[in-house]
């Protein structure tokens, strides 16, 4: 049986990721893909309890942020992705391992040698076959969020955060540019939904 492919969704807050995913696994189910949504952190009931803790509002220092993420990701990979995957399976997660990069990294200024070495403890030769960055002016992502209700621990930080953020993801699409496609999140969603296309069909 041939093995299933790995897409995730990237980028700022507010930016569609979460309405775009449910498009995504439509259009591979429309090809005859079975497939698997999930996200991170999350993604297990390990991971889900670690998402409560960094979401919530209690203290959390950059380093336990970075092996929190960590942690919920090695659950995640044994237990969901990689036998998906070896299913046959499409997985399709909101977040992975280039969110670390983004805000561990860019956001909290952790080296990204040491976000690296994590990577490959726990992920080995894993990683997605490619990874939609949904990129706009954080400006127009965090008024989104905001209309979305009550702001979550990273949420509430401030605008300088935010734009480290989208440029450590930048810098990552344009390190690996075969794998991370860039979508331009602030046009109409009929637009947004084109450029996914194109990036599944190219797949
Ligand atoms: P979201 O998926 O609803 O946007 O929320 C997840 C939050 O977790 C988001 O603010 C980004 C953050 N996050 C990290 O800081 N590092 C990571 O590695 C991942 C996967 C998420």
């Amino acid at each position: 049986m041939s093995k299933g492919k790995f897409i995730t969704l990237e980028g700022g807050e507010g930016l569609g990721k979460s309405t775009n995913l449910a498009f995504v696994k439509e259009c591979l189910e429309r090809r005859g893909r079975r497939v698997i949504v999930t996200r991170e952190p999350g993604g297990t009931p390990l991971g889900e309890q670690v998402r409560a803790i960094l979401l919530g509002d209690g203290q959390v220092s950059p380093p336990t942020e970075l092996l929190l993420v960590f942690a919920a990701r090695a659950q995640h990979v044994q237990d969901v992705i990689r036998p998906a995957l070896e299913n046959g399976d499409w997985v399709v997660s909101d977040r992975f391992t280039d969110a670390s990069y983004a805000y561990q990294g860019g956001g909290r200024g952790i080296d990204a040698a040491v976000i690296a070495s994590l990577e490959r403890y726990v992920q080995q030769e894993l990683e997605p076959d490619l990874t939609l960055l949904f990129d706009a002016p954080v400006e127009v992502g965090l008024a989104r969020a905001k209309r979305r209700g009550a702001a979550d621990r990273f949420e509430s930080e401030d605008l300088d955060f935010f734009r480290r953020i989208r440029e450590a993801y930048l810098a990552r699409a344009r390190s690996v540019p075969q794998r991370i496609r860039l979508i331009d999140a602030s046009q109409a969603l009929p637009a947004v939904q084109d450029q996914i296309l194109r990036c599944i069909e190219a797949l």
